[in-house]
């Protein structure tokens, strides 16, 4: 397949600097934002078109990529007359990066298939950074030559991209991704507490166990912000909830209880109703406060 021109429909957080890596990379890109004016904006940033709607900048395109909210923020723009779909050729592939459910992604896959277009879950991890920096971990579900083919592409945005099997296990992937990140925050904010009521200093303490068994991400990156209260930035807790909402749907599926995704849900909705639902999942350790 060609591998020339790309759209990328959604410029938030996440979408606006990886579109602008597919432009630094060469591809002819086009860019549509519900909102104009960050359109406007990434246009005057980047090399590439903005487009009124998905129809138009996807007309043309080898690869349409999409990074918007929830599953219903992803039908609606993909679906409709002015939608991706109805501008997308045979032959061409379809790339979700969107956080959604695995029932999405095969209903995405079989509404392209119709149209005899392929279809790639890939959704993201590795936060704003990740992003900025060209460095996101990328899970995908689909076809091995289709992942194949539109590897290069992920590469211009993404440090690692793994096909983890067929449609809807990209998906499936980023479920346990979240899954191991709330018990890890709900862990770490535990453990800083009591560092802290212990007089250790956060920073010596972090510098120390990274290199140990308990070392993680979340450590690395949030454990001194969390000591000092710094929490507006990240990764939102209503995107959380949306996440762990996704992961506790398909975990009954299989008739599995996960006592603490639930309570970890629970008390991301209490900080939620407290006003902090666009704080960082780190706010975690204010949960007693
Ligand atoms: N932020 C992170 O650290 C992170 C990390 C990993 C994965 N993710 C996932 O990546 C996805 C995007 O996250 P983000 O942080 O980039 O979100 P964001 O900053 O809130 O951006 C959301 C984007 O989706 C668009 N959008 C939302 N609803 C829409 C609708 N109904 N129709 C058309 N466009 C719509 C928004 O357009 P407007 O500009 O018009 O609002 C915006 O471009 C989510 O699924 C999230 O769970 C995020």
């Amino acid at each position: 397949m060609n591998l020339e021109k790309v759209a990328f429909i959604g410029l938030g957080v996440m979408g606006y600097p990886m579109a602008g890596h597919v432009s630094n990379a060469g591809y002819s890109t086009k860019v549509y934002n519900r909102t104009e004016s960050k359109g406007r904006e990434w246009e005057s940033q980047y090399k590439g078109e903005y487009c009124h709607t998905p129809k138009l900048a996807s007309e043309e395109a080898d690869v349409v990529a999409i990074c918007v909210g929830n599953d219903d923020d992803v039908r609606s723009v993909v679906y409709g007359e002015n939608g991706v779909l109805a501008g997308m050729q045979a032959g061409s592939v379809m790339i979700d990066h969107t956080t959604t459910s695995a029932e999405l992604a095969e209903e995405l896959a079989a509404a392209c298939a119709e149209k005899g277009i392929h279809f790639i879950d890939a959704p993201v991890s590795g936060g704003q950074a990740g992003a900025q920096n060209g460095a996101l971990t990328v899970m995908c579900g689909g076809e091995h030559d289709i992942f194949e083919a539109v590897s290069p592409l992920l590469d211009s945005y993404a440090k690692q991209a793994t096909l983890l099997g067929g449609h809807g296990q990209g998906q499936r992937c980023k479920m346990v991704n979240q899954i191991c990140i709330a018990g890890v925050l709900k862990g770490l904010s535990e453990a800083i507490v009591l560092a802290q009521k212990s007089k250790l200093d956060i920073e010596q303490v972090v510098g120390v166990l990274k290199h140990g068994a308990a070392g993680s991400w979340q450590m690395e990156n949030r454990a001194v912000t969390m000591s000092q209260d710094k929490f507006d930035f990240g990764f939102a807790i209503d995107w959380m909830r949306k996440d762990l909402g996704i992961c506790l749907d398909e975990a009954k599926k299989h008739n599995l209880d996960m006592p603490l995704t639930k309570e970890v849900d629970r008390e991301y909705q209490a900080l939620q109703e407290r006003g902090l639902g666009r704080m960082d999942t780190s706010v975690l350790i204010k949960i007693k406060d």
